[in-house]
């Protein structure tokens, strides 16, 4: 069966893209799905000093085996000052210290929600730019604004769901497993 890993780009509790995540994951039929939280694998702010002192962290190993195990991926994330939130910048700054590409030529859906009706199209302009080089084969991006207005009790509006729908379609027809 497809693995797939879901995760979020934020390390917030209660983090909207964490349950974006987790509502796509649910969406996919004969998958085995893999949700997890960043926040779970501890990653220092990199350094050369770091690295060579303490070597590579055993959460990120850990990680990047979960990485390497994954036939996809689906990622969910905020939109910080325009960008990539450092957080995950830095994680996968670590993983991408360890053999191979980040995402290793795997299929990757690309999404991001905020609370504001651009729903992060900047940070989703600028992961589709770099993302090619971390070895990912984009899927989407998906977007979806007004995250308070469009996702309400744990259900998605439907002119969403059905976009969303069918870029999980594109997902699993794009995984080799
Ligand atoms: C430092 C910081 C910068 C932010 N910058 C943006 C931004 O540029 N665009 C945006 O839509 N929302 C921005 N937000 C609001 C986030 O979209 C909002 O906090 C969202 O809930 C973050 O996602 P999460 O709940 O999954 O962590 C920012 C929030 C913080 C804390």
């Amino acid at each position: 069966m497809k693995k797939i890993l879901a995760f979020s780009g934020s390390y917030s509790q209660d983090s909207i893209n964490h349950k974006l995540a987790e509502y796509a994951g649910g969406l996919m039929n004969n998958v085995d799905m893999s949700i997890i939280n960043l926040s779970d694998y501890e990653a220092p702010f990199y350094s050369k000093e770091v690295e060579s002192e303490n070597g590579i962290p055993s959460s990120i190993k850990a990680l990047r085996l979960l990485f390497n195990n994954a036939d996809g991926f689906i990622l969910s994330t905020p939109e910080y000052n325009g960008s990539i939130p450092a957080g995950l910048k830095n994680t996968l700054d670590w993983v991408s210290r360890m053999e191979g590409k980040i995402f290793q030529d795997k299929p990757v859906l690309l999404m991001a929600t905020s609370p504001g009706a651009r729903g992060g199209l900047s940070v989703l302009n600028h992961l589709s730019a770099v993302m090619p080089f971390w070895g990912a084969k984009l899927v989407g991006p998906f977007s979806l604004p007004k995250f308070g207005e469009n996702f309400i009790d744990g259900e998605m509006n439907s002119e969403f769901k059905n976009e969303l729908n069918k870029m999980l379609e594109g997902l699993n027809s794009s995984v080799y497993a």
